[in-house]
């Protein structure tokens, strides 16, 4: 991979790269801010997506068109299924959109009418780098997993429930699916990496703003990893 794009969802994330790359540049476009520079000597191209899936896919799509090579995607999930705890981290194996529901016209559930994939698989490459990176920096506390992206911030056990028995859901996010699409659009190898923020339940909301710094460094840790790994 010649040129690496870093999509983070946190402010504190991006704060980081900031303070590590080496910055030979910027530009805004669509309200969001891109930055070129190095990471231990590899050109990168950053930004903060901001929440949503359409966010996401417009500045994955910008900075396909700007020339990176892959894209890694960092930030907070709630977990799905039951045997993850707050702290663990997913490294996605595949992406889908939970809230892609056009089950009255007879397609299932996450499918997108009239099209094959709906399932968008992460690079099987990015991923071993991603688990060797979390192997190293926080043992035992990664897995790899399908990540369920929505517009919807998640707190029920309920919806939990049915995310993890429909679907097979390690964890759900907001993001995920829709940069998925949009690197499978272009035919650009990405992978999502999540931080476990709560239990996607009646405590979620709390839980998710506690752990939002830890994650952030976290995350910067497994990109800075990944890229010296590369
Ligand atoms: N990101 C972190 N926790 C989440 C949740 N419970 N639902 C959706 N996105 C999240």
């Amino acid at each position: 991979y010649k040129k690496i794009g870093i999509i983070g969802a946190m402010v504190e994330e991006i704060d980081l790269l900031h303070k590590h790359v080496q910055v030979t540049g910027s530009f805004d476009k669509a309200g969001i801010t891109y930055v070129e520079g190095t990471l231990h000597g590899r050109p990168v191209l950053f930004c903060k997506s901001g929440v949503g899936k359409v966010n996401a896919a417009v500045c994955t799509q910008l900075m396909i068109d700007a020339g990176v090579d892959c894209v890694l995607f960092t930030g907070v999930a709630g977990a799905v299924d039951p045997s993850l705890n707050i702290g663990d981290i997913v490294v996605s194996t595949t992406c889908i959109q939970h809230d892609m529901d056009c089950t009255p016209l007879g397609f299932v559930r996450g499918q997108i009418p009239f099209q094959d994939v709906w399932e968008f698989q992460a690079d099987p490459q990015l991923i071993e780098l991603a688990l060797g990176a979390c192997e190293r920096l926080f043992p035992g506390r990664s897995t790899r997993g399908r990540i369920l992206s929505g517009d919807q911030f998640i707190a029920s056990r309920e919806t939990v429930r049915l995310l993890h028995q429909e679907l097979n859901g390690a964890c759900t996010e907001m993001e995920g699916a829709a940069l998925a699409q949009v690197c499978a659009m272009n035919e650009t190898p990405f992978v999502v990496i999540r931080a476990m923020s709560d239990k996607a339940d009646g405590t979620a909301h709390v839980n998710f703003a506690d752990f939002t710094v830890e994650a952030a460094v976290n995350s910067h840790r497994i990109i800075d990893d990944m890229i010296q790994h590369m």
